[in-house]
């Protein structure tokens, strides 16, 4: 009786263990936060800084720092998103045509959240 009790949790543990595996695969593919910051590490962290803070080369060339909450208050996201686009100054490239408008979207969405963070 006991014998048999235990063999029919083997196949309920089975379906729980493939549930568990079907719900993180949706889960990762919904997450658009992660894919965001996986775009701004291969796009832009080279000359933004993992953090957003820029590096010292960079900024001696103009760069912002976006941790800085004045330099947020100064941008709207129309203005992000258009420096993105369309590139700025000498050194900001442009990413029209590399980037969807939804990636482009994100990276705004991103690059705020570096302002958030102290
Ligand atoms: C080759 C280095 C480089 C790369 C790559 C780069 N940037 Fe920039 N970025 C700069 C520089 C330099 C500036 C300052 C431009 C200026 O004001 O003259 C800048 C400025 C900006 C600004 C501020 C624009 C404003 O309105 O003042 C934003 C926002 C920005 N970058 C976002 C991004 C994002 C998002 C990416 C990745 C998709 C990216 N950058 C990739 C160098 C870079």
């Amino acid at each position: 009786m006991r014998k048999a009790v235990k063999l029919s949790l083997i196949p309920t543990a089975l379906i729980l263990a493939a549930l568990a595996l079907v719900g993180d695969s949706a889960k990762t593919s919904a997450s658009s936060t992660a894919s965001a910051a996986e775009l701004f590490g291969a796009k832009c962290a080279m000359c933004h800084g993992r953090n957003g803070a820029g590096m010292p080369n960079w900024k001696a060339k103009g760069q912002p720092d976006f941790t800085d909450v004045v330099w947020q208050k100064g941008r709207t996201d129309a203005q992000i998103a258009d420096s993105i686009s369309n590139g700025k100054g000498k050194f900001m490239p442009s990413f029209k045509g590399k980037l969807s408008q939804e990636e482009i979207g994100a990276l705004v969405a991103q690059v705020r959240t570096f302002g958030k963070k102290k």
